[in-house]
């Protein structure tokens, strides 16, 4: 593919509900932090932008939770955001939000476009409604079983469970999450997008990467499991998906008699990126349409894997319907983060807040890129681990790094005063040297335009790794009596080295790199200053600050029990609350029996689900449960069991469950079987 005249960058913009985890920018803010601030030093001309995601449930929701208004909610989580990113060194061009008027103005008037070129398919249908709430229930304010793998907390959009996407209208037993109760349906009309009409060219564009006939992009260079998720949207047959919603928090919907009606969010929010374009083009006095609309611009969206969909599909649809617009030529999605062995979890408080790590670390922002780079998941889930953020800290950035520089430059003091020495004639190693600080920089280019961060801070590292080696062997220390002019050649060298560090490693750890060009007078965010004569002979250099401080086990432990306390905390606060009354008749109504689980087995092709049959008392029945993870089926056979047997048969995943067993759940989501405490016989009953 052609070089591009320049790149359109974004990160998906994180939901101003909450502070930011390490999770939020190891997915979509590091790995688009490192690729900019190299696409800069090369020269290119670049634009990346960002903002807060300010409508939507996960805002109302969190309004609601905390008893007041949405505003005050983004207002709050926006500038908490805003100023981690810029203390993380996250160097947006533009942090923007959604709630500004040029944004409702921006999306309302792409809306408007969209609607007259006939994009959206009106339609009139009954959606459920919480009478108690009088609101409209979608997406996160409804939740219910999943009709695909029996979860019960699947949401009105997704089941989180197994992934799938879902509509209020599939889920079993919908209840409303504003009050509990039971919603009913009520005639409203949407604006729907038809995707189906869609699939044949959001085929080509995905899986051989051209457009109208032409190659829009390179498909060997997007990664395959975002590949993968499109493909099986698409094979799986695109659904028409509502564009509006009966919501009062959001950008009004701009069409007469609409009121009550909002845009729906992933709808107004990745329009949210060309809005902060505008705003940036603004604030320097440029014209912000090149880098949408102009074929020779690479649009880049930096996303984690929940994300794929909205920005492969629903996005490029949308763009291509306007018409002005060029399409994504690459969605680099990372996949998830865990964190000590389980999700990260904003609700259950089991996260790595970065304002309160910048307050436990200060200064140690480098520290954390370098980790999280190490561990990006890329193409798996990976998982942060206290213990490896030591180990890498300690062994990596402290041993090599911090001690290759740090004797450079001491040495120097030592023996030139600080001044630059000249070499003398370059012996095999040292041009073996000479060539790593060649290849470096051309190889670290080429890994960060295939977006492989974890491999280019590798092989940035690996100068440093090449340099601490070449003086361990050298031993300039032992030959200063008995060669000197041998170390100046070796000094010279080290310093090369050194006064390349920073240009390699500035997209990883900014904050390193531009301590080390202060003291040796350097630049660090020219990439095409990289050379092997980069500091001059007769150079006066300063002495370099400490770079990096080991971290000890009283650190690491301090870490674990914050977490650990946190999690406590915040189970404590999620016992869940009374539910309303019921007379004793709908209590009797349910026939609770004891079952004795005479066989189990997994059901293929899902993560939770045993199928297990069990012996009633009056019959032998199947029962689907979603115990899988907590219980093998080994372990579950000849358990005596309380079990609900007069609940109607429902199918999950193809097969009849005739009741349920029943099971005591805590907060962390643990399972367990509740059992007859003295034995007990299938078909003894539960009242
Ligand atoms: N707020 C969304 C999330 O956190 C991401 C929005 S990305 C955009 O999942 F494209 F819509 F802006
Ligand atoms: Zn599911």
């Amino acid at each position: 593919m052609k070089d591009p005249k320049r790149y359109m960058v974004t990160s998906a913009l994180p939901y101003a509900n909450g502070p930011l985890h390490i999770g939020h920018i190891a997915g979509a803010m590091l790995p688009a932090d490192i690729y900019v601030r190299y696409l800069r030093a090369a020269g290119e001309d670049v634009v990346w932008i960002c903002g807060s995601d300010e409508h939507g449930a996960a805002i109302t929701l969190r309004a609601k939770k905390e008893g007041v208004t949405p505003k005050e909610i983004v207002d709050r989580y926006h500038s908490l955001m805003s100023s981690t990113f810029e203390n993380f060194g996250i160097s947006f061009d533009v942090y923007d939000r959604t709630s500004s008027p040029e944004h409702h103005e921006n999306a309302q008037e792409f809306f408007l476009n969209l609607l007259e070129k006939g994009s959206f398919e009106v339609k009139t249908e009954k959606q459920y409604f919480d009478v108690e709430a009088n609101q409209f229930l979608a997406d996160r304010y409804i939740i219910g079983t999943c009709p695909k793998c029996g979860h019960d907390h699947a949401y009105g959009d997704q089941c989180e469970n197994c992934g799938s996407a879902l509509s209020p209208n599939d889920l079993i037993d919908p209840r409303s999450v504003l009050s509990g109760s039971k919603p009913e349906l009520r005639e409203t009309s949407l604006w729907y997008l038809p995707m189906g009409d869609h699939e044949e060219w959001l085929k080509s564009y995905i899986e051989e990467g051209t457009l109208n006939g032409e190659q829009q992009h390179d498909v060997k260079a997007w990664k395959k499991h975002v590949i993968g998720q499109c493909k099986s949207w698409i094979d799986s047959g695109l659904q028409s998906r509502a564009m509006t919603r009966d919501l009062d928090w959001g950008v009004q919907v701009p069409v007469e008699g609409a009121d009550g009606k909002v845009l729906y969010v992933w709808l107004d929010a990745p329009i949210g990126y060309i809005t902060a374009t505008k705003r940036w083009a603004e604030q320097n006095n440029t014209d912000w349409k090149p880098y949408w609309q102009e074929k020779d611009t690479q649009l880049i969206h930096f996303i984690g894997k929940d994300n794929i969909v909205f920005h492969c599909l629903i996005f490029p649809i949308l763009l291509k319907e306007h018409g002005d617009y060029i399409l994504p030529y690459n969605v680099p999605a990372n996949e998830f983060m865990n964190l000590e062995g389980d999700k990260i979890s904003t609700s259950r408080n089991w996260a790595v807040w970065l304002h309160e790590y910048l307050e436990d670390f200060p200064d140690k922002q480098d520290e954390m890129r370098y980790v999280l780079c190490s561990i990006m998941p890329e193409q798996k889930d990976s998982e942060f681990t206290w213990n490896d953020y030591k180990d890498r800290v300690n062994n990596e950035l402290a041993d090599i790094l911090g001690n290759f520089v740090n004797r450079a430059v001491v040495l120097t003091h030592k023996y030139y005063d600080g001044i630059v020495p000249a070499p003398n004639e370059f012996t095999k190693v040292d041009l073996e040297l000479i060539k790593v600080i060649e290849e470096t920089p051309k190889k670290v280019a080429q890994l960060l335009k295939s977006y492989r961060f974890r491999e280019a801070q590798l092989e940035a590292m690996n100068l440093a790794r090449a340099g601490n080696k070449y003086m361990t062997e050298e031993e300039p220390w032992k030959l200063a009596k008995t060669d000197p002019e041998r170390v100046k050649t070796i000094i010279h060298l080290c310093l090369q080295v050194t006064a390349n560090l920073p240009i390699v490693l500035n997209p990883f750890l900014p904050f390193t790199s531009k301590k080390i060009a202060g003291a040796l007078g350097t630049v660090h965010e020219d990439w095409n200053a990289a050379s092997t004569t980069l500091l001059e002979v007769g150079t006066a250099i300063e002495k370099t600050p400490i770079l990096f401080v080991k971290v000890d086990d009283a650190t690491v432990e301090a870490q674990m029990a914050k977490l650990e306390a946190s999690k406590a905390q915040a189970a404590e606060k999620e016992v869940e609350p009374v539910k309303e009354s019921i007379d004793f008749d709908q209590f009797t109504g349910m026939d609770l029996r004891i079952g004795e689980i005479t066989a189990a087995e997994r059901i293929p092709k899902t993560k939770k689900l045993l199928k297990l049959s069990v012996k009633t008392g009056v019959d032998e029945r199947t029962v689907v449960s979603g115990i899988a993870e907590h219980y093998s089926p080994e372990e579950v056979i000849g358990k005596k069991v309380t079990m609900l047997l007069n609940l109607a048969p429902r199918k999950i995943k193809g097969v009849e469950s005739q009741g349920m067993v029943l099971m005591s759940e805590d907060a962390q989501g643990n399972l367990s079987f509740v059992s007859p405490e003295k034995g007990g016989k299938a078909g003894d009953t539960v009242r």
